[in-house]
């Protein structure tokens, strides 16, 4: 088997890893991968978001399989083009990516197909969405409808904040095209969870429900940022709350999604609220490929190879036989250049721990290898340290004392990964 991968961070690392761990014979190359991926497969210097040179490299290379990692050539039509080329791909069209591409396009769905959502209006002139947040009240949520790496969100506590968050998307254009149309939501308490479906377009099967930390300090204090870390699983979504995630939002999300012509084939990211208790999951929002950080702390979780199901859901056949996992914990910490988020230091100079260990992971994400072989940061989130062990407390311990033994100038990284479940632990025992 040959496969091509399409991405260079840390969730590719992951797939690189559990691909190839799952069967050494397995050829992989990767485009443009990363030096971590290096060691497990051919790296080619192709971007991500090159489509005309990945569809030549696909062409040459003639993979049984392409998996694409990120978004952004989801959303720029790369599966579309392969699927031409007759290049069996694990991700979706261009047309299905819309659910992640498009915020007003996947509200516009789910209030259509009656799936649980917060209310929110769509509005491209300041003075209505203006209106609009006064329908609302406070506290409400600003949201730039394109692809905004995350950051187009704004949670405003006041009608002031909602004002200037207006202005700055519509008017001051601070999120460029992506915020042209922009969202104005209610506000959703409660806590997020992921979760991770693989489907086919009609069939479907749930991974572990995980949860990313997304603020950069301890105690979810200080910016958003990409993500810093993730774990799984977690005792707040239970088999029943998969259940109704399932039956009440995911099916009727992909019903609507072949009605519209858009069938959604590959991996559906769920980001759910949920109420305290663990009831009523709503959508806060969908992604159209596997979350990032917390790819890398299920797959070393999962007990099954992973490419059988990834062929499965390429090739309209999606196998719905619960996933098999290994019951074990898993914490992800991620290690951040210094100045992150705003204006990641680059080109500092690694050091990583000699020593290795089969249940402590560490996945490269902005790392580079220079012409003298020396490692260098090459991006905001650096690594992302997964540890696996039998409690939680013990996952989080070693994926912190590896995240602490890497070493570069200015590194940060949160070690209180998996807080709110080790204090649910604690008010269980
Ligand atoms: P999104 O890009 O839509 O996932 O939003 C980024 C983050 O903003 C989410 O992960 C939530 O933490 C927060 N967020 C987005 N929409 C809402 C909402 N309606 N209510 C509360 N928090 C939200
Ligand atoms: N974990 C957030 C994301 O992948 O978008």
């Amino acid at each position: 088997m040959k496969v091509l991968l399409v991405g260079g961070g840390a969730r590719e690392h992951a797939l690189a890893w559990k691909l190839t761990h799952d069967d050494p014979s397995l050829e992989l190359l990767a485009a443009p991968g990363n030096p971590g991926i290096a060691e497990l497969g051919r790296c080619v210097a192709v971007k991500a978001t090159d489509i005309a040179a990945l569809l030549d490299l696909a062409r040459d290379e003639r993979p049984d399989l392409t998996v694409v990692g990120p978004e952004a050539p989801l959303a720029a039509g790369l599966a579309d083009a392969l699927r031409e080329h007759r290049v069996l791909v694990f991700g979706p069209s261009e047309a299905a990516a819309r659910i992640e591409s498009s915020k007003a396009f996947a509200k516009q769905l789910m209030l259509d197909a009656g799936v649980p959502t917060a209310r929110a209006e769509r509005h491209v002139r300041a003075d209505d969405a203006k209106r609009a947040a006064r329908s609302l009240g406070a506290p409400l949520v600003i949201k730039a409808s394109g692809l905004a790496a995350g950051k187009g969100v704004l949670i405003a506590r006041t009608l002031g904040e909602a004002d200037c968050a207006i202005d700055a998307m519509l008017v001051g254009h601070s999120f460029g095209e992506a915020g042209n149309e922009i969202l104005v939501e209610e506000f959703m308490d409660g806590e997020e969870v992921s979760l991770f479906v693989l489907t086919d377009g009609t069939r479907a099967v749930p991974m572990l429900p995980a949860q990313d930390h997304k603020r950069l300090l301890a105690g979810d204090a200080g910016p958003n940022t990409g993500g810093m870390g993730a774990y799984a699983p977690l005792s707040l979504a239970t088999a029943a709350l998969v259940d109704e995630a399932l039956e009440r939002i995911v099916r009727p999300t992909l019903r609507a999604m072949r009605a519209a012509g858009a069938p959604f084939s590959g991996l559906l990211y769920a980001g759910l609220m949920v109420a305290p208790g663990g009831t009523s999951p709503r959508v806060v929002e969908f992604n159209c490929r596997f979350g990032d950080p917390e790819t890398e702390a299920l797959l070393p979780l999962l007990a099954e190879p992973l490419l059988p199901r990834l062929l499965g859901v390429a090739n309209g056949e999606a196998d719905e036989t619960p996933l098999r996992w290994t019951g074990r914990h898993a914490v992800t910490t991620v290690v951040a250049a210094s100045g992150y988020p705003d204006t990641p230091r680059l080109g500092d100079a690694i050091t990583l721990p000699s020593s290795t260990h089969a249940d402590v992971h560490v996945f490269h994400a902005g790392t580079a290898r220079q012409s003298d072989g020396r490692l260098v940061t090459s991006g905001g989130r650096v690594f992302a340290v997964t540890g696996v062990a039998d409690t939680l407390a013990a996952a989080q311990r070693s994926s912190v004392r590896m995240a602490s033994s890497i070493q570069f100038a200015g590194s940060q990284y949160r070690a209180d990964i998996a807080w709110r479940e080790l204090e649910r632990h604690a008010g269980a025992a």
